[in-house]
């Protein structure tokens, strides 16, 4: 689930070599180097990659392994008929999208769909003849699996004879294959580990995976010693019309004295399915097995069974994978942010991701210690964390993937590139560089008193002088103070009486529902003007979607390189901004966006020289009121040099090199009245 990095052959080389190594560790040398979800991010690139380059893959690819590897000692055998898999949802769009393609299959007809837990574990096959257990084969290629069965009769909650109730003596006749998982339950995992603790001995990495290795032991004794558990999830007979449906499968299972799940339900509407995937998302910590989802199936089995197969997948069944906590990125720059107390916050910008359900693009660094600590690099690949809502962390560098050319992020350096009119300073035991003789009062004044401004939000009589006595006062701690200010607060001030102190807090009033760009404005972001705040808001038309903007979108924006959004997508990444936004939501100020209908769509303006009627800060305003762009040179797509005076003899060059029109302040005003 990751969006593209450069569709590289070398990355995809070194992906698919680490891949191999992982599971080599995992499989061989039952260690687990990394969580499952950064394993599936990095699968999921190569996967990426591969279908951009379908020219690339090679059946030496991990992709390209059906399922698990077959080993020697075992007798190989065919299953009855293939162990499928499932392809993954991840979302209520994706399980939507799922049924609506069963609708177009099977016009009309009315689903039942069964739900229940996945497990996580391994799939087996347990073949009961006349009752009795003969065989179990594990799922193997899916084709033909092994011969587990001394081992699975280890085994204590499979029966090895199937009880014999009235309802389903049935199937104590003949063949009876009953498919499911086994399982290591957390308990007994845990139980394990703390003897091998005690004996001094490596723990194991997970259930799943010394599941799996305990089940392929060739010594049953030792298959006993690791306690297993099997749940099952399919019954099937040579005549399938004696399993209507998989609820039916289960009532079975329970009657043959078979273990599965008792969570699973039958749903008829989408909305209930989708609730009890919330609901089992809540309590599936406290399940006795892993789980990382959900199987939801269509409950009628010959409806199952007309669906069909593709590839190697069941049409009428999806896995619901819970979303990962973790997944791999590639970092593609180290910003700096200066926040309203003058500290320097680093902030990771990497290819958007989704973790835990929502797509992240940045992560903040916090201070220059721990990216020397991480040692996060640009153009590394960094495993990013979120748990529950909690604001994205890069927990670590992928080393393996590191390139070759990388070199240590130089922070002073850094700081010196992004602000060279400033300096900076990092006092004492302070983890945190700061601007030199910032004092946060001086930054905040500047601030609020640009946030005020007639070029921002023009509140009348908040100017220096005011902005001063606030702040001095402790009245305003952040931009978002102004707003709760009271009359009776500013009377406690010698600068106020009761007609000015009424003024000025009607003023600030009045603007709490301030033009978009405006506000975009106001807030002081680096490298915004007026004219990409006017951008930023006709293209995202609301804070919200400013503040979820990812980089490329910001770029596409004309105007808009790298320098400017990565400051926008820096400043949306710092936390004390992140507080401030929410505040400014709290007091009441809800910017609003009124898309530009105006004449001069389209028509961009230089002015040169200035005007007699009006400066030309008001010009700008009036021309961007009414749609228009306002440019400071002149470029390609300039329309109209205004010349405020005489024009210099190279910029006139270049307005008739551009075709640009160069017209007189009488003209202008023509234009914009
Ligand atoms: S039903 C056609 N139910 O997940 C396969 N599978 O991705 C229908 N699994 O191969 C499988 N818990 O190994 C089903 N409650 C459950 C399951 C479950 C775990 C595994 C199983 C299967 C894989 C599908």
């Amino acid at each position: 689930m990751m969006t593209p990095v450069p569709h590289d052959k070398a990355r995809l080389e070194e992906l698919r070599e680490l891949i191999d190594q992982y599971s080599y560790e995992y499989h061989v040398n039952d260690e687990q180097s990394v969580s499952d979800a950064v394993y599936d991010s990095l699968f999921g690139e190569i996967k990426q990659i591969e279908a951009a380059h379908p020219e690339w893959i090679t059946s030496e690819s991990p992709t390209q392994r059906v399922g698990n590897e077959l080993k020697d000692g075992f007798k190989k055998v065919a299953h009855s008929s293939r162990m499928l898999s499932l392809n993954d949802v991840f979302d209520r769009e994706e399980v939507q999208a799922w049924v609506t393609r069963i609708d177009k299959l099977l016009p009309g007809a009315r689903h039942e769909f069964f739900v229940d837990v996945k497990m996580d574990g391994l799939a087996c096959a347990l073949i009961y003849q006349d009752g009795n257990l003969v065989q179990a084969i594990t799922r193997g290629d899916s084709y033909v699996g092994e011969d587990v069965t001394n081992n699975v009769r280890t085994i204590k909650n499979i029966p090895l004879r199937l009880r014999g109730q009235s309802k389903y003596a049935a199937f104590l006749q003949g063949r009876t294959e009953i498919r499911g998982e086994i399982v290591m339950l957390k308990t007994d995992f845990a139980m394990l580990n703390t003897q091998r603790r005690e004996n001094g001995e490596p723990e194991f990495a997970n259930p799943r995976n010394l599941a799996a290795g305990t089940i392929r032991q060739l010594d049953p004794r030792l298959v006993a010693a690791r306690p297993l558990h099997f749940r099952a999830y399919d019954l099937l007979r040579d005549n399938p019309d004696e399993v209507p449906t998989n609820m039916f499968a289960y009532e079975a299972l329970s009657g043959l004295g078979v273990t599965r799940n008792k969570e699973a339900t039958v749903f008829t509407q989408l909305p209930d399915v989708m609730r009890f995937v919330d609901h089992i998302g809540d309590v599936r910590e406290n399940l006795p097995f892993n789980t990382d989802g959900l199987v939801i199936k269509v409950n009628d089995r010959a409806v199952f069974r007309e669906l069909g197969i593709v590839g190697k997948q069941p049409r009428a069944a999806v896995a619901y994978k819970y979303a990962a906590e973790q997944a791999t990125t590639v970092v593609k720059d180290i910003v700096i942010s200066i926040g309203r107390t003058g500290a320097a916050t680093p902030v990771a910008v990497f290819d958007p991701v989704v973790v835990a359900g929502s797509t992240v693009q940045h992560a903040s660094l916090h201070n220059a210690d721990e990216i020397a600590r991480k040692d996060v690099r640009v153009g590394d690949t960094v495993i990013i964390f979120k748990a529950g809502d909690i604001i994205p962390q890069v927990e670590a560098v992928v080393l393996e993937l590191r390139p070759k050319d990388s070199e240590q992020f130089d922070y002073q350096k850094a700081l010196a590139q992004q602000y060279p009119e400033l300096e900076f300073e990092r006092t004492g035991k302070d983890v945190v560089y700061r601007v030199k003789g910032a004092n946060t009062d001086l930054m905040l004044k500047r601030a609020v008193e640009y946030y005020a401004s007639k070029a921002a939000l023009d509140i009348e009589t908040l100017g220096e002088k005011n902005v001063v006595a606030l702040v001095d006062a402790g009245l305003v701690k952040d931009l978002a103070d102004i707003y709760t200010l009271s009359i009776d607060d500013l009377l406690k001030l010698d600068r106020f009486a009761d007609i000015s102190a009424k003024k000025l807090v009607n003023a600030i009033a009045e603007k709490k529902n301030p033009p978009l760009e405006k506000f975009i404005l106001a807030l002081g972001i680096r490298h915004v003007g007026a004219q990409t705040a006017i951008d930023l808001a006709n293209k995202f038309g609301s804070m919200d979607k400013l503040q979820r903007a990812r980089i490329e979108q910001l770029e596409d924006i004309d105007g808009i390189g790298k320098v400017v959004a990565e400051s926008v997508v820096a400043w949306f990444a710092d936390e004390d901004n992140i507080a401030l936004l929410e505040k400014f939501e709290r007091v009441g100020v809800h910017p609003h966006f009124q898309k530009k209908m105006g004449r001069l769509i389209g028509k961009s303006f230089v002015i040169t020289g200035s005007l007699e009627s009006m400066s030309r800060d008001q010009a700008a305003d009036r021309i961007r009121a009414l749609g228009g762009t306002f440019q400071t040179s002149v470029a390609k797509d300039t329309i109209y040099l205004v010349a405020g005076g005489k024009v210099g003899a190279s910029k006139l060059k270049k307005a008739e090199s551009y075709g640009t029109k160069i017209i007189d302040e009488a003209a202008l005003l023509n234009l914009i009245s």
